[in-house]
């Protein structure tokens, strides 16, 4: 949600370095950008700004060793020049991303105080805030803290002052990481801005602010304004982890993934799965939280404990939680799954559990993550950076490990693992350019219908419902999933001549439920093992046993991804949408 990206160093590109990186995290936000350069010779903060998507860009920049760029996804203020970033105001300039949930008091001090606002954002409203702090006689970094102090909500932000050198940035609740490379310093929202440049990186964490100048690092806690030490770190990842290599878009590249991204999943020692266990166990009551499709993710495992290890769970989306804050207490479980560790309102729900006591769990795919550090016991799940914003390796990494957890907390994690094991060769079979035209050629039927209906049973109802999301984000196509023996209950009057209904598994009474769908009119696509007669499409799986779930998933991506690209559509960046949502 928003990417923000600064670099420093010797070289005098740095405004094309920052566009270049920015493309990078455009997943972050495509509604506009914005780079401002410190021209060599004059010292200006000079801004070229626009909106659209930043990865049609190619400008020239004035030459200049610093720049911060921004990528956005609006919040405040619509999609226009003047609301996107960087913003300036007197010296300072400065990008953004978060919200500042009070600006709108602070802005009707300015306001009567004769200040002229430029746009309707709540980031120039920081702006004006540090440049009065400076205008007081506060000192760059001495103005930033302050102004820190007078902004409710989670944000991070890049600030460059017009006549002193280096770049200043501070973060509470979004991520800012640190890359480094002898002469030359990064300031991104997620690595792979500069992983062509770097790999080594320092985490800045919440209530921390830097600066950088060149290859000069100073890290501060933000309230005392005391220098701190960090930790180095060198990340695993390499550069064609985060690129699409011969794939023409993200989304494919991470649906093919999955031929290895299954089995990394569940690459996990025993007593790290048996420590996640003993959380499990010694609580008398777990919550499972997460947000969209990671929440579909959370009610198949709900299915999978059920059935594997008999745990009850409580699956919560996590903006939901809040209504069932009363029971949460010491002797809770409190379990987030989240693919970039970054969603702000799980966040929340992880800060509040923590006060009242509950251990926290996580899984997620950046180890790094905010979620991740809060955490009692974190389970990585190691699908490798996931770009496209509708997610896919990630979902089914998250329910491999998931799966696996169930089973290690009924004390069979081999039978678990191997389980796994054969699904996930059975996928990498599955993943061949044949397979995908024929899924390309089903979707192509159906290409022009306006509704979608998808129906399951079991762990595959909540799959019918996270199919609904992948088809809806990515195609704009209505669909709607429902678990197969409701739709007797009010469904059906929706169903008439031509409807397509994915109809997921072949169990006898989902059959049945299929044969009520057509005797109405509807086209069905089964995706199953067993062929049936009552299909007009069929889409094969492996048989995967307790598996099932993920192995049903992959064709419903890969047949979203194609409605898309037959709508014209790019699939790697929805519209409305962004990745890693850090804003409530
Ligand atoms: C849809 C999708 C979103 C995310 C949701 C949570 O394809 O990706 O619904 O699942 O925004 O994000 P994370 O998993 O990063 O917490």
């Amino acid at each position: 949600m928003c990417g923000i990206f600064a670099v420093t160093g010797p070289e005098q590109d740095a405004g094309s370095q920052v566009l270049k990186g920015l493309k990078t995290l455009e997943y972050r936000g495509y509604d506009s950008w914005g780079v401002s350069v410190r021209e060599a010779g004059s010292n200006d903060l000079v801004v070229t700004k626009d909106i659209g998507k930043i990865s049609n860009v190619n400008v020239p920049f004035p030459k200049g060793k610093e720049a911060v760029g921004h990528t956005r996804w609006a919040t405040h203020g619509g999609v226009t020049v003047a609301n996107s970033h960087p913003h300036q105001v007197g010296d300072v300039t400065l990008v953004h991303n978060g919200i500042f949930e009070n600006y709108a008091e602070h802005k009707k001090r300015f306001l009567a105080a004769g200040s002229v606002f430029n746009s309707d954002t709540d980031t120039e409203v920081i702006g004006h805030i540090i440049s009065e702090l400076l205008n007081d006689g506060l000192s760059p970094a001495e103005a930033i803290r302050t102004a820190c102090t007078k902004i409710e909500g989670r944000f991070s932000i890049l600030v460059m002052f017009k006549d002193v050198p280096g770049i200043y940035a501070a973060r509470r609740g979004s991520p800012l990481i640190i890359g480094r490379d002898k002469d030359q310093t990064f300031i991104a929202s997620d690595i792979p801005a500069f992983l062509e440049k770097t790999r080594l990186v320092n985490y800045l964490d919440d209530d921390e602010m830097v600066f950088i100048e060149g290859g000069k690092v100073q890290f501060y806690d933000l309230d005392s304004g005391e220098e701190i030490t960090k930790r180095d770190i060198e990340v695993p990842w390499k550069l064609e982890h985060a690129e699409k290599g011969e794939y023409k878009h993200f989304m494919l590249k991470e649906i093919f993934d999955q031929k290895d991204s299954i089995a990394r999943a569940i690459n996990h020692e025993d007593d790290v799965l048996n420590k996640a266990v003993e959380l499990l166990k010694s609580s008398n009551g777990t919550y499972l939280v997460a947000c969209g499709t990671a929440h579909k993710v959370c009610l198949a495992a709900e299915y999978f404990f059920s059935q594997i290890s008999g745990r009850k769970i409580n699956v919560v989306a996590a903006s939901e939680v809040p209504y069932f804050e009363r029971f949460i207490n010491q002797r809770t479980a409190m379990v987030a799954v989240s693919q970039s560790g970054e969603t702000a309102d799980i966040l929340e729900v992880f800060e509040r559990a923590k006060a009242r006591g509950a251990k926290l769990l996580s899984l997620t795919n950046v180890e790094s993550s905010s979620v991740a550090r809060m955490s009692d016991v974190h389970l990585p799940i190691n699908a490798g950076p996931e770009k496209a914003v509708a997610s896919t390796k990630a979902t089914t990494a998250q329910m491999a490990l998931l799966l696996l957890l169930a089973h290690a907390d009924a004390g069979k994690i081999n039978q678990g693992r191997e389980l796994l094991s054969t699904t996930s060769s059975a996928i990498n079979d599955l993943l061949n350019p044949r397979y995908e035209e024929h899924i390309r050629a089903v979707a192509a039927k159906y290409v022009d219908r306006p509704n979608m209906f998808i129906i399951g049973r079991g762990p595959l109802y909540p799959i019918a419902l996270e199919a609904a999301i992948k088809i809806q984000e990515v195609s704009y196509i209505h669909a709607q999933g429902f678990a197969a023996g409701e739709i007797k209950h009010g469904p059906l009057a929706l169903i008439e001549e031509g409807v397509p209904c994915m109809v997921l598994g072949d169990e006898l009474e989902t059959i049945s439920n299929a044969i009520e769908l057509k005797t109405r009119g509807a086209k069905i696509i089964g995706v199953s093992s067993e062929n049936a007669d009552i299909f007009d499409d069929w889409i094969k799986v492996p048989d995967a046993g307790c598996a099932q779930a993920i192995a049903t998933l992959i064709p419903v991506q890969i047949f979203s991804y194609h409605l898309a690209l037959l709508r014209n559509l790019d699939p790697d960046m929805p519209r409305n949408l962004a990745k890693s949502v850090t804003v409530k």
